[in-house]
């Protein structure tokens, strides 16, 4: 081949590469990005369609090796008059794969079309073996103060709504959820008349709140706890709508009290990092036991984009302290966390 004919070959071949290498970009979506390794606070959380996360004011549970993340799912692209609940599996805390739309309702009380569905979390009864989902019902102007619950015998499959009530015929808003190690499940519930809040033990088929364990004289949402070397660790936050704040933590050695007077978890001038708790994540590994706080940042104005500030925190002998978010590791099997410094892929 003489010189002109090879480069006429050549250059034909760089374009062909050209338009194959194009037409395989314009075959991916244009939103799919590859998830990070790395748990970014406060960065958009991808999930294995490369699409933000909707799992806001969570709640996570551990069946043999995965967790699951149900929260309130916020899309866009939702039917307004309803309201949503998402679920998502992981294997490593990092990487999460969407499950399945588990609830989307249209106001079950009539309540209004702009009636709140909030904070929802799911425990699994082993005993009937039914998965049932807690979340805060209320209208659109928060009076109705109730917990809903709903059913399903899968862990992502669709839920069936059963009703709503007041726990203990007490008012109810934020809630949280606590299973201890025992496997014993408690409802976490703000409320507002009595200035605290209350941590109730389930019924035994967990359809019902039986039975007052605390009374926390603290007005204080997003309520957390974690069981750890023999102390109880309560967090919340204050009450200041969709705004950060600084919360706060108290210890005590039994769920039933009395509990340590509450103390920051991050300094106050920080608003915990511009998040709100919703909860406390005990990764127990071969090396270490590490705790991760769970917490939103949210953005009132669109919801949907709120994001996640996930951390490990400092814990032990009575103190809780959450570090500055930046990116990290996890490794589940040892329990060990790793803080990577921040350089973007
Ligand atoms: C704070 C609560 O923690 C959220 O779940 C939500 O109810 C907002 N208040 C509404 O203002």
């Amino acid at each position: 081949m003489n010189s002109a004919k090879f480069f006429i070959a050549r250059t034909f071949a760089l374009v062909q590469t050209i338009f194959l290498l194009a037409a395989l970009g314009a075959a991916q979506p244009a939103f799919a990005q590859k998830p990070s390794d790395l748990i970014r606070p406060g960065d958009r959380w991808l999930d294995n369609r490369g699409i933000q996360i909707q799992a806001h004011g969570g709640g996570i549970i551990h069946l043999g090796k995965t967790w699951y993340w149900f929260g309130e799912g916020r899309s866009q692209t939702n039917d307004p008059q309803k309201k949503y609940v998402a679920c998502y599996s992981s294997n490593d805390l990092v990487h999460w794969t969407f499950r399945n739309q588990v609830l989307a309702i249209a106001d079950p009380e009539n309540l209004g079309a702009r009636f709140v569905l909030e904070r929802p979390k799911v425990f699994y009864n082993a005993h009937t073996k039914k998965f049932v989902m807690y979340m805060h019902l209320d209208n659109s102007s928060y009076k109705l103060a109730r917990v809903a619950v709903a059913v399903s015998s899968k862990v992502d499959g669709t839920y069936t709504y059963v009703n709503s009530f007041r726990p203990l015929g007490l008012e109810s808003r934020d809630i949280g959820q606590f299973i201890d190690d025992d496997g014993s499940a408690y409802l976490i519930f703000e409320s507002r008349p009595t200035h605290g809040f209350y941590i109730a033990k389930l019924s035994g088929d967990y359809m019902s709140v039986e039975k007052q364990m605390s009374f926390v004289n603290a007005p204080l949402e997003g309520g957390a706890i974690v069981h750890l070397n023999g102390l109880y660790y309560a967090l919340g936050s204050h009450l200041t709508g969709w705004r950060a704040n600084p919360n706060v933590y108290a210890t005590a050695s039994s769920l039933s009290g009395p509990w340590s007077e509450m103390q920051n978890i991050a300094p106050p001038e920080t608003n915990t990092y511009d998040s709100q708790s919703s909860m406390l994540i005990k990764v127990a590994g071969s090396k270490t036991t590490s705790v991760i706080y769970v917490g939103d940042r949210w953005t009132p104005s669109a919801l949907w984009d709120s994001r996640y500030i996930w951390m490990p925190v400092e814990i032990g002998d009575g103190k809780l302290s959450l570090p500055q978010p930046q990116p990290w590791k996890i490794d589940v099997r040892t329990g060990v966390t790793t803080i990577v410094p921040d350089v973007k892929p």
